[in-house]
């Protein structure tokens, strides 16, 4: 087993050596909005079809998400048939949902500027039950690349885990010998019992070398319990952990899809998901209807200051700095405060102030400068407010904002 592993390791530093992803990749994807609905005939809006894929083309192509960022469009689970094709045994769209098939689906979201994904899963089949990959890895990835893909996301279920190690790493290299580039999108940490940090984040570090992006933690709901518990798991305090320091320009952690837009979450909520997968580095795919959406909701997922903290070109993971609990504060009223950062590429650093509390008013959250490497006390800095989208001054060491229960503010900091 070792020889094998050695000469992966190998392989995969030089296959991912391909310039993509340097920064987090930014789409929407169909899944946690529209999941597996193949009833077109109940549901013709919202079934899994290519006219969904290419209204939403038409509505980001239109709407300013493509000039935000957002250039992918992404098919989740159940957009195959059951059953291989019995003479080629390649895969295959569902010629009632998928008409024109996939192909040319790939060639009407290239003419509005974006890129299209697929999915598919390393298993016997999808976790929805659709056409798995196993066995016809090589075969699948030179089917997918034919039809001009540029992204797959490739899902855990239905396989045992102890082949993913193996799997995984010979998706990497099918992809790469297409000849086309695709970003691959890798479930494996998932599904494992920690997540890939066993080991000291044995599995991470061979993610980073063969996968784009990974999969961290539990799939997201439309839900604020949901949300925080993913943000919980990102709440590290150092740089020096191994699920941090494992993210940077080319393989990314994914915290999964953006709920901002969707139903589950209040204003206050959308705002902190959407700052805080900013300072996480996180991928940013939105799974929403962008025909049916508020105006504030897309006003966050359009803040160009807070996606340029995203997609900063030096790709540094950001941590948590300071919290009521950690400090012994304790719970009050159901919630913490905190203070997270994310250093940036000209020096500056990206700040929220988050307060988990789920009653009351506001709280006063503070930053101090030294809570910062290389800033001491009481030294001396501007802010820029990210929602405000205004510099407000000059400060002492210190800066205290007002924060309502379940939301953040954010800021960039910089020494005078
Ligand atoms: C394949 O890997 C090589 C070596 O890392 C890289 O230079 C090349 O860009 C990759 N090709 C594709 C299509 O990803
Ligand atoms: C950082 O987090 C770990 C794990 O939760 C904890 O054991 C440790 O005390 C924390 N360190 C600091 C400085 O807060
Ligand atoms: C605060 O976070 C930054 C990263 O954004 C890190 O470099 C620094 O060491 C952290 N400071 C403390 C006191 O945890």
């Amino acid at each position: 087993m070792k020889i094998p592993l050695a000469s992966v390791l190998l392989t995969s530093v030089m296959a991912l050596d391909d310039g993509l992803a340097r920064t987090p990749p930014m789409g929407w994807m169909s899944w946690e909005r529209f999941l597996c609905n193949v009833d077109c005939d109940t549901y013709p809006d919202s079934c899994i079809s290519e006219n969904l894929y290419k209204r939403t083309a038409d509505l980001m192509a239109s709407e300013g998400y493509l000039d935000a960022g957002y250039d992918q469009v992404n098919i989740d689970d159940c957009w195959s048939t059951l059953k291989r094709d019995p003479v080629t045994n390649e895969q295959v769209a569902d010629p009632n949902r998928f008409p024109s098939g996939i192909k040319n689906l790939a060639a009407y979201v290239h003419d509005k500027g974006l890129k299209l994904g697929l999915y598919s899963d390393i298993g016997t089949k999808t976790c929805g039950g659709y056409i798995g990959m196993q066995d016809n890895l090589e075969l699948d990835a030179n089917t997918f690349a034919s039809w001009d893909i540029d992204m797959l996301k490739v899902d855990g279920c239905y396989q045992d885990t102890d082949m993913m190690k193996d799997t995984y790493p010979e998706l990497s290299r099918a992809l790469n010998a297409t000849g086309r580039p695709i970003v691959y999108s890798c479930s494996w940490p998932a599904y494992l019992p920690e997540f890939g940090e066993a080991n000291d984040g044995e599995v991470l570090k061979e993610l980073a070398e063969i996968c784009h992006m990974w999969r961290n933690w539990d799939d997201i709901r439309d839900d604020w319990g949901s949300v925080s518990s993913v943000i919980d798991y990102w709440k590290r305090n150092t740089t020096e952990d191994i699920f941090v320091s494992v993210a940077g320009p080319g393989h990314w952690n994914d915290p999964d899809q953006l709920m901002i837009g969707d139903n589950g979450l209040s204003h206050s909520q959308e705002r902190s998901q959407f700052a805080l997968w900013a300072i996480f580095a996180a991928p940013l795919f939105m799974s929403n209807d962008l025909a049916h959406i508020s105006k504030e909701s897309k006003e966050i997922l359009l803040n160009k200051e807070i996606i340029a903290v995203d997609q900063d070109p030096a790709g540094h993971q950001g941590i948590l700095n300071w919290s009521s609990e950690g400090n012994g504060d304790g719970d009050v009223y159901g919630g913490e405060t905190r203070v997270w950062s994310r250093l940036l590429n000209d020096g500056s650093y990206a700040v929220v102030l988050q307060s988990t509390h789920s009653m009351g008013t506001q709280t006063k959250v503070k930053f101090e400068s030294s809570m910062l490497d290389g800033w001491e006390v009481g030294q001396k800095f501007v802010a820029r407010d990210l929602y405000l989208h205004e510099d407000i001054g000059e400060f002492d060491g210190e800066m205290v904002a007002d924060v309502w229960p379940g939301d953040v503010e954010m800021f960039i900091v910089d020494l005078v």
